[in-house]
């Protein structure tokens, strides 16, 4: 049928009625129909056009419908479509050699990886991983992580408000989901020294010995639950969803006790992964630094389908080859899913998209920099290479946040004066769609093939947005 051709009222109906929405409750349903997308924009009925500054949900990392990946997902389609994880397909077969020799061969640690279906799936396998080889029964995880919505990926994921709960907007109410998130994970202070919750200002946290205060913190607690009971401890390097940038020192010291104390590091690079921040993995970003076990996900096939992963050490590899893995899924290793990755890798790798994301990232890094001069409602800029973003103050010398609930809002009753509600909205009908995870924050993360001029464009947007959120500042 073509595009002509489509009862938009009939779809409008149909999606309305049928379709269990999220984000919303049903009086609130937005009818946000895509006529198409074309290079790094959405074009919605109607005639506006939106500039992705966002990948989707940092995703969507080589913009829309990369030729590449199309033309792979038209070919495995056309020649196997679906066939279940005891075969072995030929995209599988080169995705995985993709990854864990050309991408990772080089740091020596990766022993095996199995795709799955999402983020969420490929962090509950670490989790389960992590806890069979050690025969231990904890994970520790971090304030304001998000790590999945599955049971286990949401016990790691401590967000107030993305628990699958049930948010009312009339009456205010939040319904958490009984017996929900899995247990065993403990919380350790996250390393937002904007609000440290230890009381810190950076770096006068630092211990005579360089460590950092929530190190100290994070150490104290595992030795209090007996290192021998912590299977692993989970972190992402720059929190794709929260918008934190760790201190220089963290992730370092923090290997170098997961180390000492015979824990495992659970390195979830679903968002920061595939060159988002500068690098194939943000592990690389520091000197002598691997994982025990990787997450992935997203920007693999730049969410050309649905995907996800987890790479296991050599170590753990050999511990695990002892053993029939009995585990299932329907779609892991989905053959069209796997040459969706093989060649959205294989694009990454001819075009050194990592680099181009460091290069890229000089931009956004001044351009955010450039908004935090302009506008007295920034009161933090943060980014690593094309993962970024902004907290919005009301005022900035007394650091006072717009919504005082701040990260523990549960996003229940009237969320219309959240400045992430205000600024996406107006960003919006100004043409440039970004994104936001809590209320006073806004992420920029553009595809990693954005131009230099759609860059300009979405600042310019912006900039003209927070005038208007600079008039509500005290
Ligand atoms: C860091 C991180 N891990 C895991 C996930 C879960 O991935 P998925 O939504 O594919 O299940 C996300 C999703 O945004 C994420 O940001």
């Amino acid at each position: 049928m073509g595009q002509g051709e489509i009862n938009w009222e009939q779809v409008h109906e149909w999606d309305e009625k049928y379709y269990l929405h999220v984000k919303q409750a049903a009086k609130e349903y937005r009818f946000l129909p895509v006529s198409h997308t074309e290079g790094n924009f959405v074009h919605l009925v109607g005639g506006l056009k939106l500039l992705d500054f966002v990948s989707q949900i940092i995703g969507a990392n080589l913009g829309f419908k990369h030729p590449r990946v199309t033309a792979a997902i038209k070919e495995a389609a056309d020649k196997v479509g679906f066939v279940q994880e005891l075969f072995c397909t030929e995209y599988r077969s080169r995705a995985a050699k993709l990854i864990m020799e050309d991408v990772l061969g080089a740091d020596d640690w990766a022993g095996r990886l199995r795709f799955v279906n999402t983020g969420s799936e490929a962090n509950e396998h670490a989790f389960a991983i992590a806890k069979q080889v050690t025969g231990r029964p904890n994970i520790i995880t971090r304030e304001y992580a998000y790590h999945g919505s599955t049971s286990g990926a949401a016990g790691a994921s401590r967000n107030r408000f993305y628990r699958s709960s049930f948010a009312c907007p009339e009456t205010g109410e939040i319904r958490d989901v009984p017996n929900f998130p899995g247990t065993g994970f403990h919380v350790v202070p996250a390393p937002y020294c904007y609000r440290c919750s230890l009381g810190h200002t950076y770096p006068s946290c630092k211990q005579e010995d360089g460590r950092l205060a929530c190190i100290l913190a994070s150490e104290n607690l595992i030795r209090t639950l007996g290192a021998e009971t912590v299977a692993a401890f989970v972190t992402e390097i720059f929190y794709g969803g929260s918008c934190i940038n760790p201190p220089p020192e963290y992730i370092p010291q923090l290997r170098e006790m997961t180390r000492r104390l015979g824990i495992l590091w659970i390195d979830d690079e679903v968002v920061c992964g595939f060159g988002r921040c500068g690098k194939w993995f943000a592990y690389q970003l520091y000197e002598g630094v691997t994982p025990d076990i990787m997450t992935i996900g997203k920007g693999m096939n730049g969410c050309a389908l649905p995907g996800g992963g987890v790479i296991i050490s050599k170590e753990i590899a050999e511990e695990v080859d002892r053993y029939r893995y009995w585990t299932g899924s329907t779609h892991a290793g989905h053959p069209i899913v796997a040459a969706s990755v093989a060649a959205a890798v294989e694009f990454m790798l001819e075009e050194n998209i990592p680099q181009v994301a460091a290069e890229k990232g000089v931009i956004l890094a001044e351009k955010l920099q450039w908004l935090e001069n302009q506008h007295k409602c920034v009161g933090l800029v943060q980014s690593v290479g094309l993962l970024g973003g902004f907290e919005v103050v009301k005022n900035r010398s007394r650091k006072q946040a717009f919504i005082e609930e701040d990260r523990f809002a549960t996003f229940a009753g009237d969320i219309s004066g959240y400045p992430e509600v205000i600024i996406s909205e107006k960003c919006v009908l100004n043409g440039v769609m970004v994104g936001s995870n809590a209320p006073n924050s806004i992420r920029v993360a553009p595809p990693l093939t954005i131009k230099d001029e759609e860059i300009e464009f979405g600042f310019e947007v912006i900039d003209k947005v927070l005038t208007e959120i600079d008039e509500m500042c005290d």
